[in-house]
């Protein structure tokens, strides 16, 4: 980078706010649900990473939704936390109050400003909706002064009701207008074009920060972003892995790595430390059960590998040829072989902690039983393995149901037949149930044991932790019931029994749901 693009990218007017909603607007879309312990370890890793503001809810949603934001607010020591409200006093003194114990807050609340959402949706005139605009601005601003304001389906919004809106979003304390395409029907030259149009229209702009927040149905989410940023937005609304509704929202690890390699084009600065990026993305991953598509940019596994014998040659040369970032940037390192059944305690505490976790001394003891009896069945352990485990183990204590042991019967005479014991509160309860196959066999013994008739399964995956036959499976199982969903991992070195872990895990968040919606005496 030469003196001068050095100069400019660091250039204050050219930092970006990197805005995280990977709990709000990923946190609704189908299946990405997250409890309490989950969404406080995704929100502690985004702190970690330099995300500058975290939506960490929708208060009003449930209380679940409250507690969520309330405790990210708690915890957290340096990003801005954020609360989504409409534009109803209700829902705005909701995330004031859920935000309270936040070192710093952020309000905020949006309107739909197109004719489309006007008309059929919220069925107000342009001049009720910019009356709310005004009340639901002013009302938050009594809070804090940190408010955003949001035109929900912006890009489809007339110009001037536009200006209107944004002009007195600000007169009444906006200090973050955003912009979303909450469709995802923009492309780059015409959502820049509309951030130009209000930097050139709105005669207070410069007492605001503009914002993006672009949705990924045509595939545009990432391209809408940078554009809107070159044209003079300086926040960008994403989320990890580009989760969000339907085709998802900007996907944070690949916006942030667009500006950091084209910053000869891009010449921005933001405050993310890129190398944590890949343990960021696996993390949700595992957490949600969604798995990154192997082609997937930045995160995917085959983002930095390479298979043609010419592209190896001239790897081989010149790293250049076909790598445009190193994978050091984003946090990919091998796997490294760590640890065998030699291995003390405090290897494993110290390996655990250099992977960047802290799983408190009482976990630890059970943690280290499992490390024992792993490196007991399988040579090698690498890192890979440590985080399956972590995932499988820590926070889990408190369980109602826990797993105890598994024997199965399967192969081509049958009948498959799975005998397994669980432990409910302190009792030992066995059973032996026949399926059909192993896996049904076992889901069908945890139901004999604990009835949950009304749940459904939807989604049960296996992937090989690391490769070599006598790899650990990991095995995701999600559960529905009443439209609600949870997931569930697990890991072993046989299948089977991270099946029957995975599906437990899941029924404990379940029975977890079903106690927290009971209504309160
Ligand atoms: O996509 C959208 O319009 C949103 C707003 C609520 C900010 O997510
Ligand atoms: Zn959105």
């Amino acid at each position: 980078m030469s003196q001068t693009q050095e100069n400019k990218t660091q250039d204050p007017k050219n930092r970006v706010i990197i805005f995280d909603t990977t709990l709000r607007d990923g946190e609704q879309s189908p299946g990405c649900s997250m409890n309490l312990d989950e969404k406080l370890r995704i929100a502690r890793l985004l702190d970690d990473m330099g995300v500058d503001v975290i939506e960490a809810g929708f208060p009003i949603a449930s209380a679940g939704d409250w507690e969520a934001v309330n405790e990210i607010a708690k915890a957290l020591d340096n990003a801005v936390i954020c609360g989504l409200s409409r534009a109803t006093k209700k829902d705005i003194e909701a995330s004031a109050s859920a935000l309270e114990p936040a070192k710093r807050r952020r309000i905020h609340t949006f309107i739909s400003t197109s004719p489309l959402h006007m008309k059929y949706k919220l069925q107000m005139t342009p001049e009720a909706v910019l009356d709310a605009v005004a009340e639901s601005v002013t009302f938050a601003r009594g809070f804090t002064d940190d408010v955003e304001w949001s035109a929900e389906d912006g890009s489809r919004t007339e110009d001037d009701f536009l200006c209107q809106c944004v002009e007195t979003a600000i007169k009444c304390g906006a200090t973050t207008i955003n912009i979303p395409d909450t469709v995802g029907y923009s492309v780059p030259e015409e959502y820049a074009a509309q951030i130009t149009m209000l930097m050139n229209r709105v005669p207070n702009i410069d007492k605001a920060i503009l914002s993006v927040h672009c949705h990924n149905d045509l595939g545009l989410a990432v391209a809408n972003s940078l554009a809107g940023v070159q044209a003079g937005a300086r926040q960008i609304e994403c989320t990890i892995n580009g989760i969000g509704e339907r085709a998802g929202n900007t996907a944070l690890e690949e916006i942030v790595m667009a500006i950091r390699t084209r910053n000869d084009k891009a010449p921005f600065h933001n405050n993310i430390k890129t190398e944590m990026l890949t343990k960021m993305s696996k993390t949700l991953s595992t957490t949600v059960g969604f798995n990154v598509q192997p082609n997937k940019a930045i995160v995917g596994a085959n983002a930095f590998a390479h298979e043609s014998g010419i592209h190896q040659d001239g790897m081989l040369k010149n790293a250049q040829t076909y790598e445009i970032m190193t994978p050091e940037s984003v946090g990919l390192t091998k796997s490294e072989l760590v640890l065998g059944k030699h291995s003390g305690r405090h290897a494993l505490k110290d390996k655990i902690k250099d992977l960047g976790y802290d799983i408190g001394d009482n976990a630890f003891q059970d943690f280290f039983k499992r490390f024992k009896d792993l490196a007991d069945r399988k040579k090698e352990i690498f890192d890979d393995d440590i985080i399956a485990l972590i995932d499988d183990e820590v926070g889990r204590d408190h369980e109602k149901i826990k797993f105890k042991s598994l024997q199965i019967v399967a192969g081509t005479t049958g009948p498959q037949t799975a005998e397994i014991c669980l432990d409910l509160e302190g009792v030992e309860k066995c059973t032996k149930v026949e399926g059909n196959g192993p896996v049904d066999a076992i889901f069908k013994s945890i139901r004999d044991i604990v009835p949950h008739d009304g749940a459904t399964l939807q989604l049960y995956q296996v992937h090989a932790v690391t490769g070599g036959t006598d790899a650990q499976a990991g095995v995701t199982v999600r559960l529905e019931e009443d439209g609600k969903t949870v997931t569930g991992q697990g890991a072993d070195a046989d299948t089977l029994v991270a099946s029957a872990r995975a599906y437990i895990h899941a029924l404990n968040k379940l029975l977890t749901k079903r106690e927290k919606s009971k209504p309160q005496d």
